[in-house]
């Protein structure tokens, strides 16, 4: 990968229309964009790594200069390992900023060569997260339109609120 690549990381317990927009927005400034999921079994995530590495595929699969990875560890040294010096980070409402800024800062401290980027989140996807997405398709919300199809049918498929036909 050349000097021009991105990590984007997270844990993408699902992906979201959110996420997406920023990815796509960011392959208009950098040539790779390099989507990291920490493999965190800790947090008790809903989908399992594979899972999540399939819906991500799948939901850019027409996007060019992806790359789906799975990291453990410090983020920065991951980065490093990639030949890239930028982390990406998604910023929605005020209250990313403080856990962002903590973030950028600790990784600054661990790696001064790595430099914390952020993008806005599309106003659309403001309010709206992995967590909050959840928990609404859980009890049968509609999340359509908060994240991709595959998504959307996989959380009705894990939540059982697959319609009979
Ligand atoms: O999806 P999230 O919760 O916003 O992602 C957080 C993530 C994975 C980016 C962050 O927890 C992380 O980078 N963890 C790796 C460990 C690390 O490097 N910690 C030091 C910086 S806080």
């Amino acid at each position: 990968m050349s000097q021009n690549t991105a990590i984007y990381p997270g844990f993408f317990d699902p992906i979201t229309n959110g996420h997406l927009s920023i990815v796509s927005r960011a392959r208009h400034i950098f040539d790779n964009v390099i989507i990291a999921i920490l493999n965190n079994p800790k947090k008790n995530p809903l989908f399992t790594v594979d899972e999540r590495i399939e819906m991500i595929n799948e939901s850019l699969k027409s996007v060019p200069n992806i790359e789906v990875d799975t990291f453990d560890g410090l983020l920065v040294d991951y980065a490093v390992k990639k030949k890239s010096k930028v982390v990406l980070r998604g910023l929605r409402a005020l209250s990313d900023f403080e856990y962002e800024f903590q973030m950028a800062l600790m990784n600054r401290k661990l790696n001064h060569d790595v430099q914390s980027i952020f993008l806005m989140t599309d106003y659309k996807w403001f309010y709206t997260s992995s967590t909050i997405i959840k928990e609404a398709a859980s009890f049968g919300g509609d999340v359509a339109g908060l994240v991709p199809k595959v998504v959307n049918d996989k959380l009705k498929e894990k939540f059982g609120h697959l319609k009979k036909t």
